[in-house]
């Protein structure tokens, strides 16, 4: 099958264990043959998910004290689900925008095994977490969770430029913000197990906020628009709140994120 008809079968995957299939599936296939397929009409705004984790509001998950295992768990799940939505949201990157007309039809290959690279990343990101989560004897959908990633996803739905700014520069960049910490104190209370697999998240989430600039900034080149002014008026009309410090400017840096892009927005 085509790369857009496998990035719609990853969003209609319910499963966690159907979700992850589908994504290596979509790698594989890309991989022996790159073909991007038509531009699909109906991709699903909401995609298929398992009937838990319970959706529920922020301010309902329970804060997590890592000293714990019960704190560890809560914090491997919270991660879990972010990896959960994320390897949605590279699949709707490919299925909702990869024919997107602003791209230029020499760089659509490129555009497409960039996200599916993503995608591939986030189903092994799962994959690992839904492997430690094991370890303490649970699973993904054991505790609530909330909606907030696949709600930024829907307001941008219809704004290619939007989704780009939001998804990675803004939500994903901030995961590398708080992942050191999180390793600094998981590694602490003496979770070595569980600190090396946020470790390689880490690391791949560098490359993913890096993809994410990248394409902004040719998009910004083609549509004749200045790239940091347009990121602050497009974070301004689809995001909702401030962007926090303190950033890991380091990490920013080395994926391509200037400081001009995020500071003024802090
Ligand atoms: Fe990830
Ligand atoms: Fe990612």
């Amino acid at each position: 099958m085509t790369a857009s008809l496998n990035a719609l079968a990853v969003l209609n995957a319910a499963t966690p264990d159907a979700k992850v299939k589908a994504a290596k599936h979509l790698a594989q296939e890309w991989a022996a043959s790159q073909d991007v397929g038509a531009y699909i009409e109906n991709v699903p705004d909401t995609p298929a998910r398992p009937e838990k984790p319970e959706l529920v509001a922020p301010s309902d998950v329970k804060r997590r004290r890592l000293g714990t295992p019960a704190g560890r768990c809560a914090l491997l799940h919270a991660v879990a689900h972010i990896e959960f939505n994320a390897i949605d949201l590279a699949a709707d990157m490919i299925a909702r925008f990869g024919h997107h007309p602003d791209i230029p039809e020499a760089d659509r290959n490129a555009f497409i095994a960039d996200w599916i690279s993503v995608c591939n990343d986030e189903a092994r990101h799962f994959g690992l977490l839904q492997t430690r989560l094991a370890e303490f004897g649970m699973s993904y959908g054991d505790l609530p969770a909330h909606n907030g990633l696949w709600e930024a996803a829907v307001k941008t739905k219809s704004n290619f430029a939007a989704r780009l700014a939001i998804a990675p520069m803004v939500l994903e960049a901030r995961g590398l913000d708080v992942t050191l910490g999180m390793i600094e104190k998981l590694t602490s209370v003496g979770d070595t197990e569980s600190a090396d697999i946020l470790k390689i998240i880490y690391n791949d989430e560098i490359g993913h906020v890096a993809i994410g600039a990248r394409w902004f900034q040719t998009l910004a080149r083609i549509r004749g628009q200045e790239p940091e002014s347009w990121f602050h008026h497009l974070v301004g009309s689809y995001y909702a709140g401030q962007l926090k410090p303190p950033f890991n400017v380091q990490a920013r840096t080395l994926a391509g994120l200037k400081q001009g892009f995020y500071i003024p927005l802090s």
